[in-house]
C-alpha cells in the first residue's frame, strides 16, 4: 500500500472521510500526538487499528468526537461535572472514562464497560469527525511499545506502506498524550498525567481528583490496573536508558565514570558541556511544557543516533512535569539510579 502524506485541504478531508466511511483507516494530526483513526462502531475497522499498530487485544482505545450531541451517544451517564469539564477542557487534551452505552462497539473498549472520550483540538480532525458523523477512536499512531508520533514524519517511520493516508498538519502542541482522568466513581482519578494536571482538574471541580500510584511505580505481578495501557512497556526507544537522579555535578560524576561505546546523555538543554559523551537536550531544566513537547521526538532522535545506552536527567515528578517524569520512567523499564540526597543545583 502506498502512504500519502498530504496537507490538511478540503479536498484531504473529503478523502479522510471517504476512507473511514468504507472502514479504513486514517492517520491525524491532534494537539497531543498523531493519532490513527477508525470508525468507532466499526469492530471492522477497529481491528485493523489494533492489527497495524501490534497493540494487545485488551488496550481500549479513545473515542473522538467533535460536538456535545456525540458524548451523549457513547454514553447514558452525562453528570453535572462531566459538563463542568467539558465546559473548561474541551476541546483539548482531557480524555474522560464515562459508562459506555451500546453506540460504540465493544471492539474500541476492549471489552470494557467503559469508554474513554476527548474532543480534540485540532480543527481539522475536528471537521473530519463532524462530517463522519460518527466517534472517531484513535490511540496514538506509533507501533505499538515505541515513542508516541509528535509529527508526521514519525507516523511514516512506523506506519508507512500500512495506512493509506497520513494527515500532516505539523508538530504537535503538547508532545505528550492526553490526560486520562476516571469519572466512572465518586472520586475522579487521574489514570495517565498529561498538560491538564490534576490541581488544573480539582480547581474546575471543587474537589479531590486522586492520582493512580502505578503512574510512578511498576505494577507488580498480578495487580489490578484501572487502565490496562499501564500495563505495557511504552515509549521504548531501542537503547537501554537509565534514569540517574541528583545533581547536575553528581550525575555527571556518574555518568562519566560509565561511559561505554555508543552511550549517550538525555539531558537538559545548556548542560552538554558537563558529559564527556553525545548529549540529546529535552527541553530546559524546569521547563515542564517544553519538556513534554520533546520528550518523544527526543527519543526517537536517540533511536536515529544509533544509542545502545542512554543515562537520562530526570525530570520533576509533579504539576506537568509528571507527565514527562511518567513517560520517561516507562521507557526506563523503572530503572533509576538514585545518587545520595539530592540537592538544589
Ligand atoms: O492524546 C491522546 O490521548 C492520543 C491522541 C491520539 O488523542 N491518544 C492516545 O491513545 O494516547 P492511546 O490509545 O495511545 O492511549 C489511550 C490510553 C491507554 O492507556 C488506555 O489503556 C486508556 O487510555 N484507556 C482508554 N479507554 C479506557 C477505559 N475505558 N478505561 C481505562 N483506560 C482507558
Ligand atoms: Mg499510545
Amino acid at each position: 500500500m502506498i502512504t500519502e502524506i498530504l496537507r490538511p485541504n478540503e479536498n484531504v478531508i473529503s478523502k479522510a472521510v471517504e476512507i473511514l466511511n468504507n472502514g479504513g483507516v486514517v492517520a491525524i494530526p491532534t494537539e497531543t500526538v498523531y493519532g490513527l483513526a477508525g470508525d468507532a462502531r466499526n469492530a471492522r475497522a477497529i481491528n485493523k487499528i489494533f492489527k497495524v499498530k501490534g497493540r494487545p487485544q485488551d488496550n481500549p482505545l479513545i473515542a473522538h468526537i467533535s460536538d456535545l450531541e456525540m458524548l451523549k451517544k457513547v454514553t447514558n451517564n452525562i453528570c453535572a461535572d462531566v459538563l463542568k469539564l467539558a465546559k473548561a477542557f474541551w476541546p483539548g487534551p482531557l480524555t474522560i472514562i464515562l459508562p459506555k452505552s451500546d453506540y460504540i462497539c465493544k471492539e474500541t473498549c476492549a471489552g470494557l464497560n467503559s469508554v474513554g472520550v476527548r474532543m480534540p483540538q485540532n480543527e481539522t480532525t475536528r471537521e473530519i469527525i463532524n462530517r463522519c458523523g460518527y466517534p472517531l477512536a484513535a490511540p496514538s499512531a506509533n507501533l505499538s511499545g515505541k515513542p508516541s508520533p509528535t509529527n508526521a514524519n514519525d507516523v511514516k517511520e512506523d506506519l508507512n506502506g500500512k495506512i493509506p493516508l497520513i494527515i500532516d498538519d505539523g508538530e504537535c502542541a503538547a508532545g505528550v498524550e492526553s490526560t486520562v482522568l476516571s469519572m466512572l466513581d465518586e472520586k475522579p482519578i487521574v489514570l495517565r498525567p498529561g498538560i491538564i494536571t490534576a490541581n488544573d482538574i480539582e480547581k474546575v471541580l471543587g474537589k479531590k481528583v486522586a492520582i493512580a500510584k502505578y503512574i510512578t511505580e511498576d505494577i507488580k505481578a498480578g495487580e489490578k490496573v484501572l487502565s490496562p495501557g499501564m500495563k505495557y512497556k511504552h515509549y521504548s526507544p531501542k537503547a537501554d536508558i537509565t534514569i540517574v537522579k541528583g545533581n547536575l555535578q553528581d550525575v555527571a560524576n556518574f555518568v562519566n565514570k560509565h561511559l561505554e561505546k555508543n552511550t549517550f546523555v538525555l539531558c537538559f538543554d545548556g548542560e552538554e558541556r558537563y558529559f564527556k559523551t553525545k548529549c540529546v537536550g529535552y527541553g530546559a531544566k524546569g521547563n515542564a511544557i517544553e519538556q513534554a513537547h520533546n520528550i518523544f521526538s527526543a527519543l526517537r532522535t536517540l533511536d536515529k543516533l544509533g544509542a545502545v545506552k542512554v543515562f537520562a536527567r530526570c525530570p520533576e515528578d509533579n504539576g506537568v512535569a509528571l507527565a514527562v517524569y511518567n513517560r520517561l520512567i516507562r521507557s526506563a523499564g523503572f530503572k533509576i539510579v538514585e545518587l545520595g540526597k539530592t540537592q538544589a543545583d
